[in-house]
């Protein structure tokens, strides 16, 4: 299949872009590195440093590679710049969404949303996929408005298949420190010795999953036909913060220099009903011990800054 990657040069893209092209794919990768790294891009694939919102660009990527499916995970993720920035936020997680199936118009779509931000402070815990959608942040709006924009897609192109993914917390290598990704920041924090900052008492709990149980989603969503779907992709385990934060010091062998700092806007439980995508036929493999080990050796054996 040809598969054509936003974000490529990104965390879980770069992981994707490595899984399709083992899989047989040709890819092409469009990224504006405003968050990626060039580097993360294996050889082989068709890279067009852009962004999402360049009209000309997309009508160049359809001419040359005429994508069949689009794996759509170009964003900007930071919840804090989606409370500086919304109307940025917006125009590159919603209005680009719809540019790139206007002028893409792929038979296949995967899109990365969000378990973490789009249901909000649920009050179903695990959450289901028919929670009310209430995000707490222009970023889950954002991913909340591009769901619909999917789902308007599919309705004018039923031959579609539309396979809409909220990832609950992602982690693993290549993750930026930089980007909220909690395992991210520890990791760095431990490697170079700094100070990690805790917000609020660390008895929060997250769904963490792996990158590669991530990946094994996106390329599985390719193999659909004609649908529209929405999968919550988590473990289902519900993790503490200072659990986490136990397990790296083990596996690292260092001590966390941790400072708390009081937070009132912290969701204290978040994990995902993932019961649907288990019916799919995808369930998580990789334990969170396995996981935060993986991450580790990433971390501990990697000589470039980012
Ligand atoms: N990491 C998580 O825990 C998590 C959880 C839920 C959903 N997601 C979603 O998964 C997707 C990938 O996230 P990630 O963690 O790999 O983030 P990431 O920041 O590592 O990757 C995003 C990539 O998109 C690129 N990008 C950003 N804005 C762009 C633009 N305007 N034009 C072109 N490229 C642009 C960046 O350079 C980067 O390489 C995102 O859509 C994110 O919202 C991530």
């Amino acid at each position: 299949m040809n598969v054509c990657i936003t974000g490529g040069a990104g965390f879980i893209g770069s992981h994707t872009v490595s899984a399709c092209l083992k899989a047989g794919h040709t890819v092409s990768v469009i990224d504006n590195l405003s968050h990626g790294f060039k580097d993360n891009i294996p050889s082989g694939v068709s890279f067009y440093n852009a962004d999402i919102r360049d009209v000309t660009v997309l009508e160049k990527v359809k001419k040359e590679q005429n994508p069949e499916a689009l794996i759509h995970l170009a964003a900007q993720i930071s919840v804090p710049d989606s409370l500086k920035k919304p109307e940025e936020t917006f125009a590159i997680n919603t209005e680009a969404t719809k540019l790139l199936l206007d002028i893409l118009k792929p038979q296949k779509v995967v899109f990365a949303s969000s378990g973490g931000a789009i249901y909000g402070d649920p009050e179903v815990i695990p959450t289901p996929e028919d929670s009310p959608l209430m995000p707490t942040s222009p970023y889950g709006e954002s991913k909340k408005r591009a769901e619909v924009i999917l789902n308007e897609y599919f309705h004018a192109n039923k031959q579609a298949a539309v396979t809409l993914l909220r990832y609950a917390n992602v982690y693993g290598p290549h993750q930026p420190h930089d980007g909220g990704g909690v395992v991210a920041i520890i990791c760095k924090a431990l490697k170079d010795d700094e100070e990690f900052i805790l917000n609020g008492d660390g008895n929060q709990t997250r769904d963490f999953v792996y990158v590669e149980d991530i990946v094994k989603a996106n390329l599985k969503a390719l193999d659909q036909s004609a649908q529209y779907e929405i999968f919550n992709i988590g473990t289902g385990g519900e993790t503490q913060l200072n659990n986490v934060i136990k397990m790296l010091q083990g596996v690292s062998r260092k001590a966390l220099t941790i400072t708390q700092e009081k937070t009132q806007d912290e969701v204290v439980r978040s994990v995902l009903n993932s019961d649907k995508a288990k019916e799919w036929g995808w369930s998580s493999s990789v334990s969170i011990e396995d996981g935060l080990a993986k991450t580790w050796e990433w971390w501990s054996e990697k000589k470039s800054k980012h």
